[in-house]
């Protein structure tokens, strides 16, 4: 499938991982619904590993666990269909899923036919258990082929964990998204090294493949399978920018009918949206660094409005300076940058430079216009 901006949905693993079922993805296609997310843009509900039975039918299908899904998959995707969301599911290039399940290594078209008699409109395509020798980028062109030839639409995202250099050669296989790099936890260190390890990625993501930093953890709490520790209101919501800033797909991973408020509105910030889906998908990049990982990034956005952020991935409160010089604006050229918060909705001129103060772990996120000075 063809994707404009990242795609935004649900994925059961980060808190569910094999606990899942039908009444858990009925359940949450309606929280996503009343609680305003379906509104928001999110769409995709996906389900991950372990959503089948351990060995394939006589036919060598692969076979719904009965007891997880007591109606099937056809009956589950008809009904998100019918609540107006999106249906995904989670097979792998290799022989098993990383849970030990039958997975898609050999039987690429099969599956994809599979799943597509299902109805499903975005699979994830996992990297575990492939054989040793087998070529990496070309299983996942077999099972792009494979879903292209399925008789549905369906959104290839792609999750070798950012391995085999992915980013130079995942867009010409047809994926929608790919992970860029190995999985998240639900604690700081673990998204602030994955945000900064992705700092000289970015300019591979673009209209038709986006680059996916991994599902959020945004409101888990430190519940769930992949807590470790969870996370401060603060170091979400740094998170959430970033994961918006740059453009990441945003699959929340949080037990939706139990979400808390603070990360509910977080997750349905309307500027840090607007940034994330801005259609002309352009690379943010660091316009200031304050040599303590304290850094101010820039993005072109559409309607000749730009995305400015402050982020202390520090330890320690710091200050991080804006200098317009490092976005173009020259010293007397005559113009400056109309900031607002898209937080506060407060706005603010910056003719020349604006150092913020910025709390360890914290960050500031403005949506900006040139004005003449
Ligand atoms: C990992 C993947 C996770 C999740 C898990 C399921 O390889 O990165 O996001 O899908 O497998 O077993």
């Amino acid at each position: 499938m063809f994707t404009k901006t990242p795609p935004m949905g649900w994925n059961s693993w980060n808190t569910f991982a094999d606990k899942i079922s039908e009444d858990l993805i009925l359940e949450t296609a309606d929280a996503m619904i009343e609680r305003g997310l379906k509104d928001a843009g999110y769409e995709y509900i996906v389900i991950d590993d372990c959503w089948s039975l351990r060995e394939r039918d006589e036919n060598g299908d692969i076979v719904t666990d009965p007891v997880k899904f007591p109606h099937g998959m056809k009956y589950l995707a008809d009904k998100i269909h019918e609540k107006g969301l999106k249906f995904g599911m989670y097979s792998c290039a290799g022989v098993k899923t990383c849970a030990g399940f039958p997975s898609s290594y050999h039987n690429e078209f099969r599956d994809a036919k599979l799943f597509a008699s299902f109805g499903i409109d975005f699979l994830k395509y996992d990297f575990c258990n492939v054989p040793q020798g087998a070529n990496g980028p070309l299983l996942y062109h077999t099972m792009s082929l494979a879903l292209k030839e399925s008789g549905r639409d369906i959104l290839f995202s792609a999750c070798n964990w950012g391995a085999d250099h992915v980013e130079t050669w995942i867009r010409s296989c047809g994926a929608g998204m790919y992970r860029s790099t190995g999985d998240i936890m639900d604690k700081y260190n673990s998204f602030r090294d994955i945000a900064l390890s992705q700092k000289d990625k970015y300019a591979y993501a673009g209209i038709g493949c986006f680059n996916d930093t991994d599902m959020l953890i945004v409101g888990m709490k430190n519940k769930g399978n992949v807590a470790l520790g969870g996370c401060t209101d603060t170091e979400y919501k740094t998170h959430f920018a970033v994961w918006c800033f740059c453009a990441s797909p945003l699959m929340m991973g949080c037990d939706l009918r139990n979400v808390d408020e603070t990360s509910l509105a977080l997750m349905k910030n309307k500027g840090l949206l607007r940034i994330n889906q801005d259609v002309e998908c352009r690379t943010p990049f660091i316009c200031g660094d304050n040599g303590k990982n304290g850094l101010c990034w820039f993005r072109h956005l559409s309607d000749n409005e730009y995305a400015l952020m402050f982020v202390n991935y520090g330890d320690k409160n710091a200050e991080i300076t804006l200098d317009l010089d490092k976005i173009g604006l020259w010293d007397g050229c005559g113009h400056g940058l109309k900031i607002k918060d898209v937080f506060t909705g407060k706005t603010e001129t910056v003719s020349r430079t604006k150092t913020k103060r910025v709390d360890a772990h914290d960050c500031a996120v403005y949506v900006c216009k040139t004005v003449e000075l």
